[in-house]
């Protein structure tokens, strides 16, 4: 399975940070926002990833991963030139993905709970068709919405609807079959000019072939989309790390428990940031030595 993490837009919602920076480069807490999500495909034990970026902001992506090798992934790098829509990552990504099944997940969201690297790593090992990630909120108008069966069939779909069917939102984690990239091609765009990953994910529900796991209540899928839920999200990061003393979504961590780097280059990693808690952290993971 290929991964995609979709990183463009122009975080207008986050003005004046977002002016000069990218939103998905801001600080949540101690690591930049992209780290959680590209986090959730190395935990679903994809190593094959594009990070799909404006022109502007793919140069920081760059200074910031390189080309994944000390992660022991390979990550590249492709242009979205304006924010067409969510499924047009998966056009742009068609060379990337390559006929194989693919993870796409948005670059803005944060997961993260008990049993989520089992879960992924079982719905990674193959999908028939799509399976869908869904979040009980309070305010499901917000999000796309979906409407489950009992055993995680999707019923239906909408963006963003007055009247939402269910308080189920329909999470930014996205995992398709082989057939995405012709799904995407063949949209139109939405009234608001978008491709929208909706309508992907409607054509798998036609089509029989969607399905959503619920996440559950005791799972944290955390906004970043105003200054309020940003810092929230921060805290949420800090109050975990300080309590447990373990790090979320520490990409080298997570590398080396995946078995992608051993512990010497995890070692390595965290003696070239030495003077931070962060760089330390990687050491004493290295010495413990366990996976
Ligand atoms: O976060 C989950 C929600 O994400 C889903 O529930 C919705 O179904 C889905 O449409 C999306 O809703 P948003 O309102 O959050 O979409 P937004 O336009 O804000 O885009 C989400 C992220 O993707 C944001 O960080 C910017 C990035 N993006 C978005 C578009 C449309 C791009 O990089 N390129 C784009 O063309």
């Amino acid at each position: 399975m290929k991964g995609i993490v979709l990183a463009g837009g122009s975080g207008t919602r986050l003005h004046p940070l977002t002016r000069a920076v990218s939103k998905q480069l801001l600080p949540v807490y101690d690591k930049p926002m992209i780290y959680y999500p590209l986090s959730v495909l190395m935990l679903g034990g994809i190593r094959d990833v594009l990070i799909v970026s404006t022109p502007e902001h793919l140069p920081l992506f760059r200074a910031l991963l390189g080309d994944g090798s000390k992660l022991g992934i390979s990550i590249d790098y492709a242009e979205q030139r304006r924010a067409n829509g969510i499924a047009e990552a998966l056009v742009i990504g068609a060379e990337h993905i390559g006929g194989d099944s693919v993870a796409l997940v948005l670059g803005d969201n944060i997961f993260h709970g008990p049993g989520f690297s089992k879960m992924l790593h079982h719905h990674t090992q193959s999908v028939d068709g799509c399976v869908l990630f869904g979040y009980a909120v309070r305010d499901p108008e917000r999000y796309g919405v979906g409407e489950v069966d009992a055993e995680g069939r999707l019923l239906s779909i909408e963006e963003k609807p007055a009247s939402p069917r269910s308080n189920l939102a329909v999470t930014g984690l996205y995992l398709y079959d082989g057939d995405a990239v012709d799904i995407a091609k063949n949209l139109t765009p939405s009234a608001r000019g978008e491709l929208e990953i909706t309508d992907v994910n409607r054509v798998y529900l036609e089509r029989g072939k969607a399905r959503m796991v619920n996440l559950g209540r005791g799972f944290a899928w955390l906004d970043t989309g105003t200054h309020d839920s940003l810092l929230q999200a921060g805290q949420y990061v800090q109050v975990l790390e300080q309590r447990q003393g373990v790090r979320i979504a520490c990409l080298e961590e997570v590398a080396f428990r995946m078995g992608f780097i051993d512990a010497d280059a995890c070692h390595a990693l965290g003696a070239q940031l030495s003077k931070s808690g962060y760089g330390q952290y990687l050491m004493d993971i290295a010495a413990k030595g366990t996976r």
